[in-house]
């Protein structure tokens, strides 16, 4: 939903108008997945679909929020902030919150209607977008001096805190550093950053299964957990090492007796996922597109065999992908467990691949997916709102 429509719900709700609308992107993951918590590299886009905060400052300590999307109000003070079980999904604004408070932050209450356009639960962001968004208001009401890189961090910090998801880096970072036309290639080691334009005449197109992804902190959390667990194993023979990050193919395998079979095969998964993105970067720098596309292909394997976050519906998108005219690249991308495909794909056979992957998903699922073209967006930014329209 636009600005257009929610400031009516704002000032019907509230009987003022907002001061200030920030908006904040979903993304899309095209390589490097589950890499982000090992330190690794990432190559995601933030997308053409936003959360949208509309926020005006109060002169107490009250936080009054609307969500558009679920229907519901949420109030709360500043001095007493805790997670809610009525209203989950203000969490997100709950624990950015929590974090500026915790830095020592001054912030005043504030009046907040909330609506987006990333569809929620398929593995695009909202979480982050919402998360980002709340942030990027309360910075500009409240005059808070706050770099990019640390805001990214401040919500990464406060979806681990209020919403119980020990989440990378990647969803946050790219939602607030990401710029128009360029995917964002991230070290999520020490966080430096650029921008690689995709190739030209090729869309990023994401298919979602509509199956729920649950990206609940116990499936998520135990493949951390797994990783942590090649780390500790390994260190015995590798010494320092801190993160899968420092470890190699080569390494894994001459060490393979040493770990159990399934953290072995999770390990298997982030070291070549790292590889992957290095060697897909290369390949694109190089204009060798079609090689970065079955980069693609080999992350779903990987992801789908030894990493077991796909499901039988992102299996079956791939594969019709695969079979679609004009597509370079096809995997499952975000966390898993449903969710979407992100799919590469020549934009003269757009229509075409749309259209095939639709007919082969409702034959073989009885489902419908859902297809969004994406346009690669800048991250987050705010505009004031006029007094009177
Ligand atoms: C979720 C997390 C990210 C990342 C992906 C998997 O989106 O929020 O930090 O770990 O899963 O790559």
């Amino acid at each position: 939903m636009g600005t257009g429509q929610s400031i009516p719900v704002f000032v019907e709700r509230f009987g003022r108008r907002p001061e200030l609308q920030a908006k904040a992107p979903g993304r899309v993951n095209i390589l490097g997945e589950h890499t982000d918590y090992n330190e690794g590299f990432v190559f995601p886009v933030a997308i053409d679909r936003h959360l949208s905060v509309l926020a005006a400052p109060r002169s107490d300590s009250l936080v009054r929020a609307y969500s558009i999307d679920f229907r519901q109000e949420a109030a709360f003070r500043l001095d007493d902030v805790r997670r809610s079980e009525e209203a989950p999904w203000s969490n997100y604004l709950r624990g950015v919150l929590s974090q500026y408070l915790e830095r020592g932050d001054r912030i005043a209450g504030m009046d907040v209607v909330v609506s987006g356009n990333v569809p929620v639960g398929a593995g695009l962001s909202s979480s982050a977008a919402f998360e980002v968004a709340v942030a990027e208001a309360v910075r500009v009401l409240n005059g808070i001096q706050i770099d990019k890189v640390e805001m990214a961090l401040l919500c990464q910090a406060a979806e681990a805190s209020f919403v119980g998801v020990h989440c990378g880096i990647m969803d946050q970072f790219v939602s607030v550093l990401a710029q128009e036309d360029s995917a964002l290639f991230l070290d999520c080691r020490d966080l430096s950053y650029s921008m690689v334009p995709l190739p030209d005449g090729i869309r990023v197109v994401a298919c979602d299964s509509r199956v729920q992804r649950r990206l609940d902190a116990s499936a998520y959390n135990q493949r951390r957990a797994e990783c942590a667990a090649a780390v500790d194993g390994l260190k015995p023979v590798l010494g320092a090492i801190t993160a899968l990050r420092d470890v190699t193919p080569d390494t894994l395998r001459r060490n393979r007796e040493r770990l159990p079979e399934v953290v072995y095969r999770r390990a298997r998964h982030v070291v070549a996922e790292n590889e992957r993105v290095l060697r897909g970067i290369e390949l694109l720098r190089n204009g060798d597109s079609e090689g970065f596309g079955s980069l693609l292909y080999e992350s779903h394997e990987s992801l789908r065999s030894d990493y077991e976050v796909s499901c039988p519906e992102l299996d079956t998108l791939v594969e019709s992908a695969r079979r679609a005219p004009g597509t370079l690249g096809a995997r499952m991308t975000g966390a898993g467990f449903g969710g979407c495909t992100v799919n590469l794909v020549r934009s003269h056979s757009v229509p075409a691949f749309v259209e095939f992957v639709r007919r082969e998903f409702r034959s073989k699922t009885g489902g419908e997916c859902e297809v969004h073209v994406c346009r690669p967006s800048a991250g987050v930014g705010f505009e004031r709102i006029a007094r009177e329209e």
